[in-house]
């Protein structure tokens, strides 16, 4: 088993000195240099957000911090670290959950913080070209009275930064109606590891000219260089939006209920997320909600959000509630009860309660994250696995692990399909937020009790076609990985889970890529490859 979470040797790589804090001198203003080194003594308390993630699971080890204001000075500082071999690890918002922006060792931390304007906007085409540093929030600050929303949103927008979205692929709430950022990305700018200015800002929409080498830099979480601008198209504000938040019975409803709700809802369904009951009661502890009576909520198992948007509020309106209206209805009902936000504060707070949980999460304690594709149906044994593991090595309960849950997107998931023919049933694959709470803090030995467990389990479903319930013969199970990493990327956290979804194959060609890009291993050293 490749199992070994080392943290790796980076002895090809120099630590930050008072002659390169001299040198950057020359390229950046006093207040972008941030350094523990004498010469500029910056508090501790000032280095420290750089130095800790978001969960407070990763502990940086940089010495000094840059702000670089302009993509020619993040040029001429990456060009000086390659000369003198000092790591760099690109930051933006730090609210990356898998320990990607954060040094591991001795590496400088160059923030993009300080790159936050828009530099054009064209509300006729959608397309907007803006500094990677800018907030996804004030992104869509600015294109709101356009009429155009971002085309991802996500819990974190007002930290998250769209250069942290792009090099994470980051997925989020939006991608059911508007797809991945591999679709909505248009150009980007790019400082190389050699510090080269790769000028891709490309606005045009059909551009089949040789290799598309943006695509790299999406979800290539800094290992292959820094996005600096980026161009990406928005579509326009929906004229309609609503939202319904139902509870569920049985867990088994949340297959068929997504049937229905996509054959009635058609083309206006924009989201459809899932939320486990203990997820939901630790929303409702924390002020998210309540949202149903609880009376009528009983023993429910899970909650599902549908949100819609369309171009017909009354002709919205009324699909969601004949919808709600036939769900009670049947002989037995899919849900045990339903709402329909009645106005956007009601609109807001059912989303909240979705997108509520992850600080949820922080409040209960200290969340081990994980984040995999499995089939739908077996979300709940998932959960249930992990949670009965904890409790069979003693670590279930206030003094260790007080809390296992899952919460997801449904919506964006796929049927794996068979390479043959035959077989007319084939499982749902969606994306399950897998969260296992250390009531007091991160321990090593809790770790050791879910990983490699978990990979284990997710690659099961990933690499098994039997545990997919399917004939061996029917398809080549190399072909039909899923991921133990759906959306928020490997980082630090998951080099060594890599294997559980990417190829030996895959993984050479990556290093490959990596080595034609940064032959030095100066780019986030120690992210995203085993
Ligand atoms: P950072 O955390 O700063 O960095 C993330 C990675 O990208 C690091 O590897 C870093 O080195 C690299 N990076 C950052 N900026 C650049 C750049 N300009 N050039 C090159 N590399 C760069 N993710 C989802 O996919 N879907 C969600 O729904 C979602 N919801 C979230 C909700 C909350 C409350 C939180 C805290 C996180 C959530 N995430 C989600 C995680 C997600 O990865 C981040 O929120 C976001 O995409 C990261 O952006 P950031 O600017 O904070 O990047
Ligand atoms: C979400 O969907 O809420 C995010 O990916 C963050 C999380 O997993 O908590
Ligand atoms: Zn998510």
């Amino acid at each position: 088993r490749r199992w070994a979470h080392n943290i790796p040797s980076f002895s090809h790589l120099n630590a930050v000195n008072e002659q390169d804090i001299a040198h950057f001198s020359n390229i950046l203003a006093p207040s972008s240099i941030l350094s523990t080194l004498p010469s500029v003594a910056t508090p501790a308390d000032d280095l420290a957000p750089y130095n800790l993630d978001w969960m407070g699971k990763y502990h940086g080890q940089a010495n000094s911090v840059l702000r670089p204001r302009t993509t020619e000075q993040v040029s001429e500082i990456v060009k000086y670290c390659a000369h003198r071999r000092i790591g760099i690890v690109p930051q933006g918002g730090n609210t990356g959950l898998v320990g990607g922006g954060i040094s591991l060792q001795k590496e400088i931390v160059l923030s993009l913080g300080a790159m936050n304007n828009v530099r054009s906007f064209d509300p006729v085409s959608g397309i907007l070209v803006a500094d990677a540093g800018c907030i996804l929030q004030s992104l869509s600050d600015y294109i709101a009275p356009h009429n155009h929303i971002m085309p991802l949103d996500l819990g974190a927008k007002g930290s998250c930064q769209i250069g942290g979205n792009i090099s994470t692929n980051a997925g989020g709430l939006r991608l059911l109606r508007y797809g991945s950022l591999h679709g909505t990305v248009l150009g980007l700018e790019v400082v190389l590891p050699d510090g080269t200015i790769l000028d891709q800002l490309s606005t045009l929409r059909k551009d089949n000219t040789g290799y598309d080498l943006k695509q790299l830099f999406i979800g290539g979480e800094g290992t292959l260089g820094i996005v600096t601008g980026v161009s990406i198209l928005v579509p326009p504000a929906p004229q309609a939006t609503n939202n319904i938040f139902l509870a569920l019975p049985r867990f088994d409803n949340v297959l068929p209920l997504f049937q229905i709700v996509k054959r009635q809802l058609g083309e206006i369904m924009s989201a459809f997320e899932y939320i486990d009951r203990t997820a939901y009661d630790m929303g409702l502890k924390h002020g998210l909600g309540p949202l149903l009576d609880a009376e009528e909520v009983g023993d429910s198992e899970c909650f599902i959000l549908v949100e819609t948007s369309g171009g017909n509020n009354d002709h919205d309106l009324e699909k969601l509630n004949h919808l709600l209206e036939h769900l009670l209805a049947a002989d037995q009902p899919l849900i045990n009860t339903g709402t329909l936000s009645q106005s956007p504060s009601q609109f807001n707070s059912i989303w909240a309660m979705r997108e509520g949980l992850t600080e949820c999460c922080q409040k209960e304690g200290k969340p081990y994250k994980y984040d995999v594709s499995v089939p739908l149906a077996d979300f709940q044994k998932v959960v249930d696995a992990v949670r009965e593991r904890m409790i069979s090595k003693g670590l279930y309960g206030d003094h260790a692990i007080s809390k296992v849950m899952g919460y997801g997107h449904v919506g964006d998931g796929n049927t794996i399909l068979p390479t043959s023919e035959g077989r007319s049933t084939y499982p749902f694959v969606g994306n399950l937020h897998l969260n296992v709470i250390a009531k007091h803090g991160y321990r090593p030995e809790l770790e050791a009790a879910l990983e490699p467990f978990i990979y284990e389990v997710v690659g099961e479903y990933l690499v098994s076609p039997k545990a997919l319930g399917m004939d061996v013969d029917d398809m080549d199970p190399a072909s039909h990985k899923g991921s133990v990493s759906a959306e928020h990327g490997i980082g630090s956290m998951k080099t060594h889970a890599l294997h559980y979804s990417k190829s030996d194959v895959s993984i050479e060609w990556m290093r490959k890529v990596k080595q034609v890009f940064d032959p030095l291993n100066i780019m986030n050293p120690g992210k995203v490859l085993p």
